[in-house]
């Protein structure tokens, strides 16, 4: 069995009109279509919703939704299954996530890892010559998450979802989770991701694949199972600072009863559409991507990469902290931010940073600061 598995997907407004249009060639090429349609199935991470039902939820971060006109640029593709485990599906609330579904559905293209609180976090099984192979998609949390009470996005969860990828391995042949998380436009895993991520391959999944990111990662073999860290987009146009978001891995799953093969094929995106790299490009792009995953041999490299990001989000988790007031942005402003440690430090000494982590670190405090913070901004809690 064969299946090609496709990162972020979604039309934004570079690309809404080429999508209600059906411009199929021009959004992907003809060649990669062709090339899509040599596989059993082909999988999609929809990060996206479509517009027509329900009210766009309380959040931080961008709001994506999308006419559902877009079908017409997506249908080309025929999509075997979408992943809705991410954190815009839901961008509309349960109206919104569950619409997104039945639109799906009407074209039978049926979705995974998102639903009514019964099924958000029920796998969907693909099967073809008696090989059966179980999808399993979570996502980290960042609002869209489905709760005992409301529908959305199946979350990632400890106590539920390690016991969930071992009982779809005890029904199926092979299993593959699709995990939406880690460090946005960063190469590497967090030490945290990497161990959730190795825990799912001991659960039984052969091939654990992390979405989100929007850029090319690394990659492990992990006691035999692949973990992919960080696919990169399909098709997601918006503006960039960086290259990091021009390629992204087109991930090819040769599926038999008794492992799952892994080979990569790499799409660039020039501007707003995509197409398959040049074979040159393609050596360079994996040429890296493989430089990078050999760096994983080193059990220090991963603490080492994360150290880096630490340092390099300092400013931005001082700002978190320190609030946005008129006056410390303009400190900043007057200083060219080259005093913010003097400012942060002042206000925040070593006991009120304490304190702090204190109230991140323990579970029940960090469960009364969210239950506290959700109350506050009007989250609808759980
Ligand atoms: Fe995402």
């Amino acid at each position: 069995m064969r299946i090609v598995i496709g990162g972020d997907f979604a039309p934004t407004e570079f690309t809404e009109k080429d999508f209600w249009l059906g411009n199929a060639e021009k959004l992907y090429t003809r060649e990669l279509l062709d090339y899509l349609q040599t596989f059993d199935f082909r999988i999609f991470d929809f990060e996206c919703c479509f517009d027509g039902a329900g009210e766009p939820i309380r959040k931080h971060g961008p709001m994506l939704t999308a006419p559902a006109a877009c079908m017409a640029g997506i249908l080309p593709l025929h999509p075997s299954l979408m992943v809705l485990a991410n954190n815009h599906s839901a961008n509309l609330g349960t109206a919104g996530v569950l619409h997104t579904i039945e639109l799906f559905g009407e074209q039978g293209i049926p979705c995974v890892g998102a639903g009514t609180p019964e099924e958000a976090s029920r796998p969907f099984i693909l099967e073809k010559d008696g090989i059966r192979v179980g999808i399993y998609a979570c996502a980290e949390h960042e609002f869209t998450y489905a709760t005992e009470a409301r529908a959305g996005v199946n979350a990632y969860d400890p106590l539920r979802t390690f016991d969930e990828i071992r009982d779809l391995k005890a029904v199926c042949d092979q299993v593959i989770v699709i995990y939406h998380g880690g460090i946005l436009d960063w190469r590497y895993p967090s030490p945290g991701e990497q161990r959730a991520l190795r825990k799912m391959a001991d659960c039984g999944a052969g091939l654990v694949v992390c979405q989100h990111t929007h850029c090319i990662g690394c990659r492990e073999v992990y006691h035999g199972s692949t973990i992919v860290y960080g696919q990169g987009d399909f098709l997601f146009a918006r503006p960039t600072r960086n290259d990091l978001r021009y390629s992204g891995l087109l991930l090819e799953a040769e599926v038999s009863k008794e492992e799952i093969r892994v080979s990569c094929r790499v799409r660039v995106k020039p501007k707003d559409t995509i197409r398959l790299a040049s074979p040159e490009e393609e050596r360079q792009i994996l040429q890296a991507f493989e430089d990078r995953s050999r760096e994983l041999a080193d059990e220090e490299a991963v603490r080492r990469h994360f150290r880096e990001y630490v340092d390099f989000r300092r400013p931005q988790n001082m700002d978190t902290i320190a609030g946005r007031s008129l006056l410390y942005k303009a400190y900043n402003k007057v200083t060219r931010h080259r005093r913010r440690d003097d400012w942060f430090f002042r206000e925040y000494g070593t006991d009120q940073l304490l304190r702090l982590l204190n109230f991140i670190d323990c579970e029940t405090h960090r469960e009364t600061l969210l239950a506290f913070l959700k109350q506050s901004s009007g989250v609808e809690d759980d």
